[in-house]
């Protein structure tokens, strides 16, 4: 990076100099080249500095470049330990089975075996469904509206955005049914779901296995109510259907327990975590399942990126934030100071629709994609690093590392309430003086 000069990296990235494919997004939504990164901010070459409200799509839940995770890092490395072993036993691999279970699963009671997949998101979603159809040897799978699951084949089928999926991508045997709230407050969707998976006249078989986010992050911060989940839960069990919790996003402490489904004490058959499971931005995934589901041959599922030993050793590391209650105060603290700013920007903005969240992911919904979009440029000209979500992208999504200091945390809220409470009414720019 130091060789290059300002202007051969402006044309790079303005000029279209570069020869990275068109399927580039970020790079375009956040025009900056960045070169360091520390906890809650970025500096781009220019030495602007950017306070993080994005987290690396929910990578980053402990911050850029975890001191602590780094450290380790450091020695595990100096130390000439094996990086790659496939699946194979490291010591790296043993002592991060034996820390999950005793920090994460012991204490909350959770009897669960670990099944390590390819490192992404959706290589956990695959692996899932795969496991489900096997079990039950059924090959329905229930999706929601709204849901986001991955880009392989089988999460794109399972995802309801029309906008990522081409006309020819196989359907792969999905039934989506309403979230919770989707078809009104006053309508609660359990009532639907039963009737379309239960009754003969539906032309639905009993599905396989049920996929849910409990919050639904890319669907717009929708969140489930506990009420709902329980229900659903229960359906799934008298029913013989297999759930599945896709906590690849709102998992690892970002609803502000470890796991997003522990506000309904519900216990699902397979959990998927990955994103924030490594801590420090390498790539894992897990897929966690009930003993009695283990049913896979030797083998029968693999992939050469399994168990990275690097992204085991910050994994280790991350369980520390686990040992006491410190960061889930932490958080709880966060949370409320997030959502009353938010109250604010919905009493001085009409454009708002409305603002929601819980624990440490947040959303506010605007009147048009065109005025969220606009809204997020403008923060990133101020300063600030946030994107778009929900089904037409109308939702600023606030996903800032849980370690975000109080002090960036205030700033950037104050820098949203400021641009929304310039909008214009004519709502087609924002008076920024
Ligand atoms: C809930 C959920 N599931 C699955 C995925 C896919 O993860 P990956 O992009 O690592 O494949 C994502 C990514 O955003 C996600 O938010």
């Amino acid at each position: 990076m130091e060789n290059l000069t300002k202007s051969s990296i402006e044309s790079n990235i303005y000029m279209q100099g570069n020869n990275e494919s068109n399927v580039n997004g970020y790079a375009k939504s956040f025009p900056a080249i960045f070169k360091y990164s520390k906890n809650d901010i970025l500096k781009d070459y220019n030495d602007k500095v950017y306070i993080d409200f994005f987290s690396g799509a929910g990578v980053l839940n402990y911050g850029h470049n975890n001191v602590h995770m780094k450290h380790e890092l450091i020695k595990f490395l100096d130390s000439d330990s094996p990086v790659h072993c496939l699946d194979m036993d490291t010591v790296m691999k043993l002592k991060f089975l034996e820390e999950f279970d005793k920090v994460i699963l012991k204490p909350r009671d959770m009897n669960y075996k670990i099944q390590f997949t390819g490192p992404t998101g959706t290589n956990a979603v695959e692996a899932a469904i795969k496991l489900a159809r096997k079990v039950t040897k059924r090959s329905k799978i229930v999706s929601f509206t709204n849901s986001f699951h991955g880009m392989t084949a089988t999460s794109l089928a399972l995802s309801a955005s029309q906008e990522i999926k081409h006309n020819d991508i196989p359907s792969q045997d999905v039934i989506f049914l309403p979230y919770d709230g989707y078809m009104g407050a006053e309508i609660d969707t359990m009532d639907y779901i039963s009737m379309m998976l239960k009754t003969k006249g539906s032309g639905n078989q009993l599905p396989a296995a049920i996929i849910l986010e409990t919050i639904q992050a890319e669907g717009g911060i929708k969140v489930a109510s506990i009420e709902w989940l329980v229900k659903l839960t229960n359906f799934a069990k008298e029913n013989g259907i297999l759930l599945i919790v896709d906590d690849i996003q709102v998992g690892c402490g970002r609803s502000g327990d470890f796991f997003s489904f522990e506000r309904a004490g519900i216990s699902p058959d397979i959990i998927l975590l990955s994103k924030s499971i490594s801590g420090f931005g390498l790539p894992l995934a897990l897929l966690l399942l009930k003993p009695e589901l283990d049913i896979w041959k030797s083998g029968e599922h693999n992939g050469t990126f399994r168990a990275n030993n690097l992204s085991l050793c910050t994994a280790t590391k991350a369980l520390d934030y686990w040992r006491d209650d410190v960061l889930i105060k932490d958080i709880k603290i966060k949370s409320d100071l997030i959502q009353n700013k938010l109250k604010e920007c919905l009493d001085s903005c009409s454009h708002i629709v409305d603002v929601r969240g819980y624990g440490m992911i947040w959303g506010i919904e605007f009147t048009s994609c065109e005025l969220a979009e606009m809204v997020s440029t403008i923060l990133f000209e101020k300063g600030i690093i946030i994107e778009t979500c929900g089904n037409t992208g109308q939702v600023v999504k606030i996903l800032t590392p849980l370690t975000i200091t109080m002090e960036n945390l205030a700033i950037g809220l104050n820098k949203i309430l400021d641009v929304v409470s310039k909008i214009d009414d004519s709502f087609s720019d924002i008076n920024l003086n």
